[in-house]
């Protein structure tokens, strides 16, 4: 059987994508190398599934792992805008030159098909007050998001030169169970709702104010599932989101109220390079996918908190 190579996949949204494909009857490999994936994501005992522990910016071991696979989803990334702000260097060998090195290794093993999960972060501050669409131009104002950028426009050079079959996908802010909470650089979300089960002290960056379109991963790997095995794949890159704006405060209220109460929080600057507004214009999602229900933010909070 022809396997799937997930990088990334012991990570939050890998995992979750490893378990559906395994559960779907597929063979999965998975490339990580483990900064802030878990073993304990991954079914070890699936003898369907096989564990490479290692880095996307080798390009040997990339090599070795593409081989023979009939496709790739490429998750693996330092998933930290501000990482990337921290350590633009070491940031870019995996963000960067990881995506270059599996390009390289799908055109040496004759591999099209691969999943790339790009961000919101690509379009800066452009979406300002409105529903951003792809066309929106791009402001990458970090490290992270100019690697983001500048893998998309190397996949669509392999899809010209090389006949590559990329599914681009620019994520806005996905949540979910085993997103890891405990770096300062975690998603938002992880990090409010344990410290707020906790009890321990949450800091607000900036007013609070700011906003974001967040998604339930289990609505991102219905798509994800999709663009994989479809036959064809929508060639420009695609936003993932449900223009949905959710500001910190209100995100805080929602956890609040799941939580009995929260912990005393306190605000601190804002983030360098933070984005104010991020809500995504998702007609393209929707014209081109077949979309679940959306998990709604309360509901995917109950998930998260295993209520
Ligand atoms: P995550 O940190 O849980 O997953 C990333 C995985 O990649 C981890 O398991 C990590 O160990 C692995 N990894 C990192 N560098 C690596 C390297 N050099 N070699 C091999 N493995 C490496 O984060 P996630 O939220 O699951 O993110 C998955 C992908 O989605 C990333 O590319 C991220 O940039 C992208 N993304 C995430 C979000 C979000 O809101 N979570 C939004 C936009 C894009
Ligand atoms: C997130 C993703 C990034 C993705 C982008 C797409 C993570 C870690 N980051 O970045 O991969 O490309 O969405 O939109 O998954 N904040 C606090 N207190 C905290 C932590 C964060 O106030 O303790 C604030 C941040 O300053 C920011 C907001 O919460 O304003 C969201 O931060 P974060 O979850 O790190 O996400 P993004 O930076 O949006």
């Amino acid at each position: 059987m022809a396997e799937i190579l997930v990088t990334g996949g012991a990570g939050f949204i890998g995992s979750h994508l490893v378990d559906a494909l395994l559960a779907a009857g597929h063979g999965v490999r998975v490339l990580d190398n483990l900064s802030m994936g878990k073993r304990s994501n991954l079914p070890l005992d699936n003898p369907n599934l096989q564990f490479i522990e290692g880095d996307v910016a080798d390009a040997e071991v990339v090599a070795k792992a593409v081989a023979g696979c009939m496709g790739v989803a490429h998750l693996a990334a330092v998933a930290s805008v501000q990482a990337s702000v921290d350590d633009p260097v070491a940031t870019h060998q995996s963000n960067f030159i990881g995506t270059l090195n599996v390009c390289e290794a799908m055109r040496q093993h004759g591999v099209r098909r691969v999943v790339y999960a790009s961000s919101a972060a690509i379009y800066g501050n452009n979406g300002e007050g409105v529903a951003i669409d792809e066309a929106t131009a791009k402001a990458p104002l970090t490290p992270y998001a100019a690697d983001k950028l500048a893998s998309e426009h190397y996949l669509d050079f392999y899809r010209r030169q090389h006949g590559f079959e990329p599914a681009v996908f620019r994520f806005f802010n996905i949540f979910g169970p085993r997103q890891d909470p405990s770096s300062p650089y975690s998603g938002v979300i992880s990090i409010f709702t344990q410290r707020a089960q906790q009890g321990l002290p949450i800091s607000v960056f900036g007013d609070g104010e700011q906003t974001r379109d967040f998604f339930y991963v289990g609505d991102l790997i219905a798509l994800l599932m999709q663009a994989l095995l479809a036959e064809t794949v929508v060639a420009e890159p695609v936003n993932v989101g449900w223009n949905q704006a959710v500001s910190l405060n209100q995100l805080l209220t929602e956890v609040g109220a799941l939580c009995a109460g929260l912990p005393p929080v306190t605000h601190l600057p804002a983030r360098a390079g933070d984005i104010r507004h991020s809500r995504a214009d998702n007609a393209r999602l929707l014209a081109h996918y077949q979309m679940p229900q959306q998990t709604p933010l309360h509901e995917g909070l109950r998930q998260l908190l295993g209520m």
